[in-house]
């Protein structure tokens, strides 16, 4: 077994660790307070490739493997969980849902300019009666020939009012259910697209998510994505990837909060010594370190089994549950190592502990990554 990571996959690593470091950290504390999309470090997070990271660079994209993307989307999440959500959506289900699926007409339209990050994608399955039951898709679209007549509302959009190409999940045929579901490129400007309102969240408040409303939206045939009721797969199959990029979410908001309790626990001192001579800081810690390793490995396996070919289904749910899980334990523990202060906003872990929860929530709530291993495990 092969741990060591290659010198690009460190260079990657580095450069999102300086960016986050560097452009991320000033302000994510008013972002978070004033719901603050970082709309400027988006484009320049674009600038460096990192909206299109394991894109072929022949569509603007960085060319890397899927085990760059988690070391980066780490070093993102460690600082700025808001930032990292949208470059997770535009790198894990659009521009690879785009690039897999799409058809060449596609790709030369959209992603290219997705890929640099010049314009940023959004995908909409989530409604208000089809979250977890993702087959209940309401929003219907109606084959008209040379056109699908779309319309429908979709809910908590990620990049739903920055987002200029949304990919969306719609009904065709009713009574094939799942197989009669589409995939449809919506461009943001044409006719009866509406950007509703804006979520208030309890974390990630920097993103920007909202409900998308579709109102008698002819869009082409030649956006659809893949044959004819082939959009429940293509969300199945773009969300397994997704899976990763948000598992590696939930371990950087972790291993930022950790990183942040050790930092504190050798600058505080109680009772006569730092607080990290402490053997009841040590446990937490040793307990935080060993949950994010575990965390962190299962990420990087989903990420090689996809990119050596393998299926991935089953390993990126688990990173993504068991990393979701672990996000809310460590990120809580990094508060109560940090006591009083830990309680403020200054100490930016009670905003890592508020940002934690979405982890086990979108795109795929823990109980839903539990169906999918569940089966698997029974077979
Ligand atoms: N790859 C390919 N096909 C798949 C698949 C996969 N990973 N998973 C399922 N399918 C196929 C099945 O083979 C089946 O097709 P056939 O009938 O032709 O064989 C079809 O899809 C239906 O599968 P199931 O019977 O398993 O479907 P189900 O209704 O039991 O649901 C589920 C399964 C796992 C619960 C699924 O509905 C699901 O994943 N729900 C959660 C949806 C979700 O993640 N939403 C997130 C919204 S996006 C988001 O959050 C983005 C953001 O903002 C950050």
């Amino acid at each position: 077994m092969e741990f060591n990571f290659t010198e690009e996959q460190l260079m990657i690593q580095q450069a999102a660790r300086d960016f986050a470091r560097t452009h991320l950290l000033p302000g994510v504390i008013e972002r978070d307070e004033h719901q603050k999309f970082p709309a400027e470090q988006i484009k320049m997070l674009g600038e460096l490739g990192m909206m299109g990271l394991m894109v072929d660079p022949k569509y603007g994209g960085a060319g890397m493997d899927t085990v760059s993307y988690v070391l980066a989307m780490e070093e993102l999440s460690k600082i700025d969980a808001s930032a990292s959500v949208c470059v997770s959506v535009n790198n894990s289900l659009v521009c690879w849902g785009l690039e897999t699926f799409g058809t060449e007409e596609q790709k030369q339209k959209y992603l290219t300019r997705l890929a640099k990050g010049e314009i940023i994608g959004a995908f909409c399955l989530s409604e208000p009666e089809a979250g977890s039951d993702a087959t209940s898709q309401r929003t219907t679209a109606i084959d008209k020939g040379d056109h699908y007549l779309l319309n429908g509302t979709k809910n908590w959009i990620t990049n739903g009012n920055s987002a200029s190409v949304y990919l969306v999940i719609a009904q065709t045929d009713v009574e094939k259910g799942h197989r009669g579901i589409n995939a449809l490129i919506v461009e943001r400007e044409m006719t009866g697209v509406v950007v509703g309102k804006k979520e208030d969240k309890m974390g990630i408040r920097g993103s920007d998510t909202h409900t998308v409303m579709f109102q008698d939206v002819v869009v082409p045939k030649e956006n659809r994505i893949g044959e004819d009721g082939f959009g429940f797969k293509f969300a199945m199959k773009v969300l397994s990837g997704g899976r990763i990029g948000i598992a590696a979410q939930a371990l950087g908001i972790a291993s930022g909060a950790y990183e942040l309790a050790v930092k504190y626990s050798k600058e505080r001192k109680a009772f006569g010594k730092e607080i990290m001579h402490h053997q009841a800081i040590q446990f937490k810690l040793a307990d935080m370190a060993t949950k994010i390793d575990a965390a962190r490995l299962l990420c990087l396996k989903a990420a090689w089994e996809k990119d050596n070919d393998l299926n991935y289904d089953l390993s990126s749910s688990m990173a993504k549950l068991y990393a979701s899980e672990i996000a809310q334990e460590v990120t809580r523990e990094a508060v109560q190592v940090h006591g009083g202060y830990g309680y403020v906003k200054e100490y930016h872990v009670e905003r890592m502990m508020r940002d934690a929860k979405i982890t086990q929530i979108y795109e795929g709530t823990s109980e839903v990554q539990r169906i999918v291993i569940g089966r698997a495990v029974i077979g």
